[in-house]
């Protein structure tokens, strides 16, 4: 059962990144990443170290606090984020973009949230929208938020294609929070051998969890990925967080 990971297989492809997947597989995989992120993912702990104070800062300075999810599939993580901030009292303009958009559709139909208009500013409504557009083309048009946040997209990006990536991240964001599985062997043993072929047998999950682990960094790839502003935080388990504090700089 043990898989030696020293390598990472940056060519393999997930079954849900494929044109032609299973429409009913792919939509209960949006769905699952529900239930899968909340196992895994340890958006509760970022969200308090470093989300909530960014956000309360914005708040004083009297303005809305606006995120952008890369890659955001069924769009959960937006969904927790607005939550939480809301009970935190913080008003936010979430907006999830995906390259790919039967993701969009299905986000928008199951993860909308009505939006409304915040007393801080009359003109600009709190929510959470969904929109099928890339970093590229926002950057493009000089869009600014206060936090780039994305989850388990890093290791889709195509190796050449990561630095451009991460440069458009930053000149998005003030800050940008990626947060992603570190590769290792004893994590893909664990996943294999748990429950989740039973729990996940009508999405892709399970499958493509197992490519995700063989395709995802370890520290020391992502330092080596990251410059001046840039760092790499560990998140016990097997979690990496790769994070941009600086000036709207370069990968
Ligand atoms: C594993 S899913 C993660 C979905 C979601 N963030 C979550 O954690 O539930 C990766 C998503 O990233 C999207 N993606 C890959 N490359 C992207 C890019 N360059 N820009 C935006 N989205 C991208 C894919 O279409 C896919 O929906």
């Amino acid at each position: 059962m043990f898989t030696p990971l020293s390598q990472r297989q940056a060519h393999l492809i997930e079954k849900m990144d494929a044109t032609n997947a299973d429409s009913e597989q792919l939509e209960q995989t949006y769905a699952d990443f529900y239930t899968l992120n909340r196992w895994v993912s340890q958006w509760n702990r970022v969200y308090t170290k470093y989300v909530r104070p960014h956000a309360i800062e914005i708040q004083k300075q009297g303005k809305i606090f606006q995120v952008l999810d890369v890659g955001c599939g069924g769009g959960d993580i937006a969904f927790f984020l607005f939550q939480w901030l809301k009970k935190d009292g913080i008003s936010a303009h979430i907006t999830g973009i995906d390259i790919d958009n039967r993701a969009i559709v299905w986000a928008k139909a199951n993860r909308s949230v009505q939006p409304e208009t915040a007393l801080v500013n009359k003109n600009k409504p709190t929510g959470l929208f969904f929109e099928c557009i890339s970093t590229t083309e926002l950057a493009h048009r000089g869009h600014k938020v206060d936090l780039v946040m994305n989850n388990h997209v890093l290791h889709h990006i195509p190796s050449t294609e990561i630095t451009p990536f991460l440069t458009e991240c930053a000149e998005l964001g003030t800050k940008v929070i990626c947060n992603d599985i570190e590769r290792s062997s004893l994590a893909y043993s664990l996943f294999s051998l748990c429950l989740f072929p039973l729990r996940f047998r009508s999405s892709f999950i399970y499958q493509d969890g197992r490519t995700s682990l063989k395709k995802s960094f370890r520290e020391n790839e992502l330092d080596t990925l990251s410059s001046e502003g840039w760092k790499v935080e560990r998140l016990f388990p097997f979690r990496l967080l790769l994070i941009y504090e600086g000036e709207h700089g370069h990968a």
